[in-house]
């Protein structure tokens, strides 16, 4: 059991120490760009780039639309690491693959995890294209990151989740949102493992539940980021309705086309949101 430990330390030592021959920066923040979303990258003065393929124990992307590359670089002259691309549960990636990358921010230094997703909206007036600010998650992945011998390097047995999601960063993106008149809403982000989208019935059940989107990825990395003391803030892209919500058959195609529609807007909300931290 503690041999499990050791190998998780001795992982991210290894990855770290690849990418310290690469950089030396000491990134804050740390930014997850989801599917689609991979524009915000032109707004930064990028300084070092590294694909996935490169680093130690980081797994390449297997969906087409989704690129692997850690990013380091400046904006507004503040130093951030960018994770252009992540691992999801439903690839087959195990649990510890898909929070490795969050952990690696971590261990570079970066305090404040923005997480960005692509999700299926079922809120009240939600119309694919807008934003949602997760303000708290349910985890329906059947599964935890953090199961298994704790890593008491990392951060507790039994970490706290009651604001999961910073309570001031909620209020800073609401700020710059409602600035930039894009159209927002606020509420709880359901994850799910996947790969298939939901059923109408597993939509109204997350409805009731309290939900206002659902997606495949963030939960983990938000729980890896609570647990070793990040603070995380997180936001929704709803590129499309949930399905039942409307009677359109749901597509990845779909997904990645709403996502690129928004990326102006998604990039310039991420620029300024970075620079009131
Ligand atoms: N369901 C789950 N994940 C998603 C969706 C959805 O409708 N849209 C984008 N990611």
């Amino acid at each position: 059991k503690l041999r499990e430990s050791k190998l998780v330390l001795n992982k991210l030592q290894e990855s770290m120490t690849y990418i310290r021959t690469k950089t030396s920066a000491k990134p804050k923040i740390g930014v997850v760009l989801g599917s689609g979303l991979g524009a915000f990258v032109k707004e930064v003065e990028v300084e070092t780039t590294i694909p996935y393929k490169d680093i130690p124990h980081f797994s390449p992307p297997t969906v087409e639309g989704h690129s692997g590359n850690l990013i380091f670089g400046k904006i507004n002259g503040q130093s951030i690491a960018i994770l252009q691309g992540r691992n999801h549960y439903y690839e087959g990636h195990s649990m510890e693959s898909v929070v490795f990358p969050t952990r690696t921010l971590a261990m570079l230094g970066v305090e404040t995890l923005i997480l960005t997703n692509s999700a299926g909206g079922f809120g009240e007036n939600m119309q694919a294209g807008d934003f949602m600010v997760i303000e708290d998650h349910i985890n329906l992945m059947g599964t935890n990151p953090l199961m298994g011998p704790n890593i008491k390097e990392l951060g507790p047995r039994f970490p706290d989740m009651t604001e999961a999601y910073d309570k001031r960063l909620i209020q800073i993106m609401e700020d710059v949102l409602m600035k930039q008149g894009t159209r927002y809403h606020k509420g709880v982000y359901c994850g799910v493992s996947g790969p298939t989208y939901e059923t109408p019935s597993e939509v109204r059940y997350l409805k009731l539940i309290g939900g206002k989107a659902v997606g495949m990825s963030t939960v983990p990395e938000t729980i890896a980021a609570n647990h070793l003391g990040l603070r995380v803030a997180a936001l929704s892209c709803i590129t499309n309705l949930a399905a039942g919500i409307s009677s359109q058959k749901l597509s990845h195609n779909e997904v990645t086309e709403t996502a690129k529609q928004v990326e102006m807007q998604f990039s310039s909300f991420l620029r300024e949101f970075i620079a009131h931290i």
